[in-house]
């Protein structure tokens, strides 16, 4: 069967971790979109994987791991990464590199810190590891390609055009421009390590699809940051919707069975934009602690707030997620009171669906239902029976407002703090 994960909030959902632990049932985990942008976390019976680049079943054995068309690739942080597993023992990894995939390259780290230096006020509050300016290019036809690592002439090709309108811009920024040399001497030491793992993925998933394997395709980020539908202009420059995975991996929209909505229990966010459940009272600062939110990749404590289902209810509408999987739900225990808000308040009407202009979502108020805390430590609760009755009801109503069941429920960061509630291969 194939399954989409999708984060259904401003990312950080714990994505890594429930990607890791459906793997266990797969063949084949596939990255369609994002970049090193995203931190995804596993933790492995203690032992804790911080993944920016690399599928999520990268440490599982037997599992082949692809990174799609839709990705863009920083390759030393990438080669970095598999040098990291190799040191832990990992030496033989199972893992294709789409050709078509995008390069990051050092002007693109360069220009998103500038772009973001000249807005100051208005910035996005990027990670600057050159995503946007690197789907810029892709978009203008000027990008780099994997693939055009493993031919030097076309290389050399693709490079020179490119550095003529990038030393441009670099220089009306006032950054240094590059010279072709080293840059295409290091490409060239690139595509010779990475030339055992680049191949047509679309054509492997293809004939996996054919072959009845179990795929998962791991989003990053989340709908929230899509760049279409999420919270525009403080979006990432991909969309993390399943809607995107055919077009991200190069495989028809019928192959798709179940997605699986990814779903934090409360609300965080990290860099600019509007989020109208934001707390900023020892609530928030509560969160935080217990949920160690502080960004994986970039270090910035990530913003808090109570669970927004109005947000979920706009990734569903976007997506028709198939399960939720709730996640980090231990971290809720004792927090009091405690909340999910239900709808918006905007121009004295009340509303349950994202409006399109962040202009209008700053102006929206939370409309909150309040639910009975519960004490109890949950993070060794394995049967969903075992809850307490207020986490059970907590999770009863996100089925009921979304209409659609809860499939796992996350109760801590390893692999096996989780509950299975419902069995996502069954045929609905
Ligand atoms: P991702 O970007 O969606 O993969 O999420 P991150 O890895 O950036 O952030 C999720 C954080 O929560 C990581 O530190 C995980 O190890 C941790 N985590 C995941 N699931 C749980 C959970 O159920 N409970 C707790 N306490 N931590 C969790
Ligand atoms: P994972 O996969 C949370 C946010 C950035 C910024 C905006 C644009 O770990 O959930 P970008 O560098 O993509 O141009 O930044 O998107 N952002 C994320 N926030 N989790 C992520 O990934 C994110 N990737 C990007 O903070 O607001
Ligand atoms: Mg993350």
């Amino acid at each position: 069967m194939v399954f989409v994960i999708e984060g259904m909030q401003w990312g950080d959902e714990g994505k890594g971790k429930i990607t890791d632990f459906i793997a266990q049932k797969m063949d084949i985990v596939v990255r369609h979109q994002g970049g090193n942008n995203a931190g995804h976390t596993l933790v492995i019976d203690n032992k804790k994987f911080a993944l920016s680049c690399l599928p999520s079943g990268i440490v599982s054995k037997n599992i082949t791991n692809v990174i799609a068309n839709g990705c863009v690739i920083n390759l030393d942080k990438l080669i970095e990464e598999i040098n990291t597993l190799k040191e832990q023992g990992y030496t033989n990894l199972k893992l294709l590199i789409s050709n078509k995939a995008h390069i990051i390259m050092p002007y693109h780290i360069d220009l998103d810190g500038a772009y973001e230096a000249l807005l100051s006020n208005n910035k996005i509050g990027t990670t600057k590891k050159g995503i946007g300016p690197c789907y810029i290019d892709k978009a203008a036809r000027r990008g780099i390609r994997i693939g055009d690592l493993l031919n030097k002439d076309y290389l050399k090709e693709r490079l020179t055009s490119a550095l003529t309108i990038k030393n441009l811009e670099l220089k009306m920024l006032n950054k240094k421009p590059y010279d072709f040399q080293p840059l295409f001497d290091k490409l060239c030491y690139f595509g010779e390590i990475l030339k055992p793992y680049i191949t047509d993925t679309s054509l492997y998933l293809n004939n996996a699809i054919n072959n009845k394997k179990n795929i998962l395709f791991e989003g990053a980020q989340g709908s929230m940051l899509c760049l279409d539908h999420g919270t525009y202009p403080y979006v990432t420059s991909s969309s993390p919707l399943a809607n995107s995975v055919p077009l991200n991996a190069g495989i028809p929209l019928k192959s798709i069975d179940k997605v699986v909505g990814i779903l934090k229990a409360y609300t965080t966010r990290v860099g600019e934009g509007p989020f109208v459940s934001e707390l900023h009272d020892e609530t928030a600062d509560l969160i935080r602690e217990k949920g160690h939110e502080y960004g994986t990749v970039t270090k910035r404590p990530r913003r808090v707030g109570y669970l927004d289902l109005v947000v979920a209810k706009h990734t569903h509408r976007l997506s028709n997620v198939n399960y939720i999987s709730l996640m980090l739900i231990d971290v809720l225990t004792g927090v009091n009171p405690l909340k999910i808000c239900i709808g918006y308040e905007l121009d004295g009407e009340t509303i349950d669906f994202i409006p399109s202009t962040i202009e209008e979502i700053s102006r929206c108020k939370p409309i909150y239902k309040e639910f009975e805390p519960w004490k109890e430590d949950i993070s060794k609760i394995r049967n969903y029976n075992d809850l307490p009755l207020n986490c059970k009801k907590y999770i009863s109503f996100i089925e009921e407002y979304l209409n659609t069941k809860v499939a796992f429920i996350s109760v801590g960061a390893d692999r096996k703090d989780t509950i299975i509630k419902e069995d996502i291969f069954k045929n609905d």
